[in-house]
C-alpha cells in the first residue's frame, strides 16, 4: 500500500465543560490512501465530526499526532488550506447566500492560483462536478439552487484548490434520497479521477458499502473495529458493529444468530464519565469481568482487520 496521504496517530481531543472533561475522541489511529474511501460510521456523539475536524486542524488534538505526507503537522501549515478540504452536512451554511456561485469559486480559486484563468478555471469546475451547461449555474445565488446542486458547488469549490484529501462529514445526509446516490456516484468518480483520498462519515450503513473501501466503526470516542467493508459488513467482529449493522435497513443482512433484540439498542454512554473498561461492556450481551475494568487492546487479524474486543484476544 502507498504512503497514507493524511493520517492520525493515537489522537484524542478531550474538551473542557465546567469543571470536567469530554473525552469527544481517544486513541483515535486511521489512515487515509491515495484514491481510496474509508468510512466512519458510529452513532451520534461518538465523536466522528471532532475526529474529522482534528484531521483538518480545525483545532489541535489533546494529544496524538497528524501527519501529512508522512510528516508531523504542528499548528496549520499552508499547505493544509490546499491539501486537506472538510465538507460538511449543510451545503447552505457553506457558501456565502449573497454571492452567486461565480462569486463563490472565484475566491477559492484567486487565492490557489493567483495567475489562473479565473472564468475558464470556475467552468472547469462546474463540469467537474456535473452542473452543465455551465451557464446555467454560474450566476446563480445558493438559494437558486437545490440542495444537490449547492453540495456540488461545495465540492466544486473545495476542488479549486486542488486537494489532495476530502472530508466528508455527512455529505448528502441533509440531500433529498432521490440525489443521494448521483452524489456518491461524484465522490467516487472524484478519488478515481483525481486519487483523491476520502474520509466518508455517515450513519448509514448502505451507503458506506456502496462507496467506501474500508470501514472504522467508532463508539463513544474511540475506534472499536476496522477492514475491508465486505468482511467488517459480513462478518462483524465486534458486538456494537455487530448491533449497528443488524440494526440498519439492509436486506441483504447476514443471516448470523441476533445478538440484540432490535429494540435493545439503549443510550450511549456519558462521554463524561465513560464507563471503565471497555465502553461497550453496560450494553454488551458478552460482557466478561475482564471487559468491566480493562479496556480492550487493538487486536490486528488476517487480512487487514482489527478490534478491540476482549474476545478477540481470547481466541
Ligand atoms: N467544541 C466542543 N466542546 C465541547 N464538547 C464538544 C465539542 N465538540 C463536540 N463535543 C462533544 O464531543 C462528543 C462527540 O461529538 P461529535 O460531534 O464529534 O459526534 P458525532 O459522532 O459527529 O455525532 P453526530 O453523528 O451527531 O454528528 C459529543 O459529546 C459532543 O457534545
Ligand atoms: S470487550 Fe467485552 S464488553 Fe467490550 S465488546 Fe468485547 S465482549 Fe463486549
Ligand atoms: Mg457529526
Amino acid at each position: 500500500m502507498s504512503q497514507p496521504v493524511l493520517e492520525a496517530r493515537g489522537v484524542s481531543k478531550l474538551f473542557p465543560a465546567g469543571r470536567s472533561t469530554v473525552r469527544a475522541v481517544e486513541d483515535a489511529t486511521l489512515a487515509l490512501q491515495p484514491g481510496r474511501i474509508v468510512a466512519l460510521v458510529g452513532e451520534s456523539g461518538s465523536g466522528k465530526t471532532t475526529l474529522a475536524r482534528l484531521l483538518a486542524r480545525f483545532y489541535p488534538p489533546t494529544s496524538g499526532e497528524i501527519r501529512l505526507h508522512g510528516e508531523v503537522v504542528k499548528g496549520k501549515p499552508r499547505a493544509y488550506y490546499s491539501d486537506v478540504q472538510l465538507i460538511f452536512q449543510d451545503p447552505f451554511g457553506s457558501l456565502n447566500p449573497l454571492h452567486r456561485v461565480r462569486y463563490n469559486l472565484e475566491r477559492a480559486v484567486k487565492l490557489h492560483h493567483p495567475k489562473a484563468d479565473v472564468d475558464q478555471r470556475v467552468a472547469e469546475l462546474l463540469e467537474r462536478v456535473s452542473l452543465t451547461p455551465v451557464e446555467q449555474f454560474i450566476d446563480k445565488f445558493p438559494h437558486e439552487l437545490s440542495g444537490g446542486q449547492r453540495q456540488r458547488v461545495v465540492i466544486a469549490r473545495a476542488l479549486a484548490v486542488e486537494p489532495k484529501v476530502l472530508l466528508g462529514d455527512e455529505p448528502i445526509s441533509m440531500l433529498d434520497v432521490s440525489i443521494r446516490l448521483e452524489m456518491l456516484n461524484l465522490l467516487d468518480r472524484l478519488r478515481t479521477e483525481d486519487g483523491l483520498a476520502l474520509l466518508y462519515i455517515t450513519h448509514d450503513i448502505a451507503s458506506a458499502r456502496y462507496l467506501c473501501d474500508d470501514i472504522v466503526v467508532m463508539y463513544a470516542g474511540r475506534m472499536i473495529e476496522g477492514g475491508p467493508k465486505e468482511d467488517v459488513i459480513a462478518d462483524p467482529l465486534h458486538p456494537y458493529t455487530q448491533l449497528l449493522i443488524d440494526s440498519s435497513p439492509d436486506p441483504e443482512r447476514s443471516d448470523r444468530p441476533d445478538l440484540f433484540d432490535a429494540e435493545d439498542l439503549g443510550e450511549p454512554p456519558s462521554l463524561i464519565d465513560p464507563p471503565a473498561g471497555c465502553r461497550f461492556h453496560p450494553r454488551c450481551p458478552l460482557a466478561m469481568d475482564v471487559c468491566r475494568t480493562e479496556a480492550p487492546p487493538r487486536t490486528e487479524l488476517p487480512g487487514g482487520r482489527w478490534t478491540h474486543c476482549w474476545l478477540q484476544e481470547k481466541r
